[in-house]
């Protein structure tokens, strides 16, 4: 008797990869460039160390599951009811939950190509159809496409702005049109992991522009990105009521934020001089990246978020592999009509200098001009 899985929908996902790379004694590599998952580059902050130190001595004893002290947080200073919010262990468990909470076997989903793949994985588990609507040649949802496609069948639709991969983020319009054109039963799902960066860069702001649509919306964000804290797992979200905030604690795990996440989350939050200034940098990293891979042949996409993706003149994942031999990491990629593309996560500036001299030497080394 052979050992397979016995649900089909899972065999007919695609083969277990890990996403990160191995660390055999638990620490990061050293020298190791990570600029291939969109983390920060900076630890968290000595404040945000400091309340993640001292809850350490409280492992013993599980969490506060309803994230109170985060939720009080939160709640103030979005000006949003503490009971429309709900948490997850990083946000990509709540676009898992979206699926799950929207979607029943038949139904579709709307989404974006290329983005954030744990979405379509959400709609997958669930029996869902993924109708992929592409982005628009400057990388950003095309609003009009994916209300197009919208049918009777429709559950949800996932906006992602700025969009991973592409780092495209939507006009005040384009969110104001999906408020209005997206059927209010249909749940409008905002994912805004790299909301920081957006705000950062003026874009704008669309928890105050949905929070007129008269339907279903939800609007999920992360402490993984700005907040230097990737590798504690803690996203939030919004919804457009109780009752659908209540949809979300009901699917979550028990204690999937933990206590040392809750404490760094609660002062990471806070900690705004801190953010600005990795927001700050970001940007000029962000410029250098794009300038530099531009003057290369590469034509990179417009990015409001903390990675650029650009398409290369060289298959990226040869270029890839050859960097990742002196230990940058970058991850090639590519979709239907993209050609072969590069998504470089920010770092710091010597990982832009470091990166665009291993890109310059591969470019030589294989005579492209
Ligand atoms: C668009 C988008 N959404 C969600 C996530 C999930 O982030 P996390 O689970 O760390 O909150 C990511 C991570 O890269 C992302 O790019």
């Amino acid at each position: 008797m052979p050992h397979t899985i016995p649900k089909d929908t899972i065999n007919r996902l695609p083969g277990y990869t890990s996403p990160s790379p191995p660390e055999p004694d638990g620490r990061l590599i050293a020298g190791q460039r990570r600029m291939n998952l969109n983390e920060a580059p900076v630890p968290p902050s000595p404040k945000t160390l400091a309340a993640m130190t001292a809850a350490l001595t409280e492992v013993n004893k599980y969490p506060d599951h309803g994230c109170t002290a985060l939720a009080t947080l939160l709640a103030e200073r979005l000006a949003v009811p503490e009971d429309r919010l709900f948490f997850g262990g990083g946000s990509g468990e709540l676009l898992l939950a979206s699926a799950m909470l929207a979607v029943d076997g038949g139904d579709e989903a709307i989404v974006p190509v290329p983005t954030f793949p744990t979405f379509g994985k959400g709609v997958h588990l669930v029996g869902g159809t993924i109708i992929g609507v592409p982005v628009d040649d400057a990388g950003v949802n095309d609003v009009r496409a994916m209300v197009a496609a919208i049918t009777p069948r429709t559950q949800i639709v996932y906006v992602c702005t700025p969009n991973n991969p592409t780092g495209g983020m939507l006009s005040a319009d384009d969110m104001a049109y999906l408020c209005g054109a997206v059927p209010a039963n249909v749940l409008l799902l905002i994912d805004e992991a790299y909301h920081e960066f957006g705000a950062h860069d003026g874009g704008p702001d669309y928890l105050g522009i949905v929070a007129g649509r008269k339907g279903l919306w939800a609007v999920t964000r992360t402490f993984s990105k700005a907040y230097s804290l990737a590798g504690m797992r803690v996203g939030y979200g919004i919804a457009s009521s109780p009752e659908l905030a209540e949809g979300y604690w009901k699917i979550r795990g028990t204690f999937t934020v933990n206590r040392v996440a809750l404490a760094g989350a609660v002062v990471a939050y806070e900690d705004i001089e801190y953010r600005e200034a990795l927001l700050a940098e970001n940007a000029r990293q962000r410029d250098s990246i794009s300038r530099g891979l531009a003057a290369m042949g590469f034509k990179p996409y417009p990015s409001s978020a903390n990675f650029v993706t650009a398409r290369s003149p060289v298959d990226a994942t040869a270029l890839a592999s050859w960097l990742a031999e002196t230990d940058i990491l970058v991850q090639p990629m590519s979709w239907p009509g993209s050609g072969s593309c590069l998504r470089i996560s920010v770092g710091s500036k010597d990982d832009t200098t470091a990166l665009l001299a291993g890109i310059a030497g591969y470019l030589k080394a294989n005579r492209v001009k």
